[in-house]
């Protein structure tokens, strides 16, 4: 099953502390990637999109096949996803407001996708002062950020513990899919 996939891709590409530009400041998230590109993010060089683990040093391990599927059934883009961003919540993690824009084009959706607890997830518009809507994101969801969405500024406030049973360790996992280049 897809969790037993991501498990794979953890193994192989360990989760690692993401720090914010300029500042160094540790995100609360853990991350790893899967696919020919990861997202990555550091004090000197920023967000970027790389072909290597930033501390092993190793490509990322190939997207599994059950993420590729979904993207398939859900997005109408042509090619396939270049990018599988890995992002493990502990109960306390959240994610500020951003948007997705480190690709080289937006035409293609991100594809999301939920598992393990359930998180208090805001979306607004493509300016951060736009009105935001929240949603709760639960084990399963797959979101699609497309169209209007797709630059929307976003972010999860809040994980509710003890909402799944599909983990070991509380938390939650989030999955995207993206095609960074045409
Ligand atoms: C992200 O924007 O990279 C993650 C969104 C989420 O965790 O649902
Ligand atoms: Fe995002």
């Amino acid at each position: 099953m897809l969790l037993d996939q991501i498990r794979s891709v953890t193994t192989a590409a360990p989760l690692f502390v993401p720090r914010m530009p300029r500042t160094g400041k540790e995100m609360s998230v853990r991350m790893t990637n899967c696919g020919p590109l990861g997202w990555v993010t550091d004090k000197t060089e920023g967000y970027r999109y790389q072909k290597s683990h930033p501390e092993t040093g190793k490509d990322w391990p190939p997207i599994p096949d059950l993420l590729l599927d979904l993207w398939k059934t859900h997005s109408d883009f042509p090619k396939p996803p270049q990018a599988c961003l890995v992002n493990y919540y502990e109960p306390a993690a959240k994610m500020g407001l951003h948007q997705d824009r480190d690709e080289e084009m937006f035409e293609a959706p991100v594809l999301s996708v939920s598992l393990g607890d359930t998180c208090l997830f805001r979306i607004g518009g493509e300016n951060r002062k736009d009105p935001t809507k929240s949603l709760k994101l639960a084990s399963g969801d797959v979101i699609l950020l497309e169209g209007a969405a797709r630059l929307a500024f976003h972010g999860v406030d809040r994980i509710y513990p003890a909402t799944s049973t599909l983990l070991k360790r509380p938390g939650r996992i989030n999955l995207t899919l993206r095609r960074v280049s045409r």
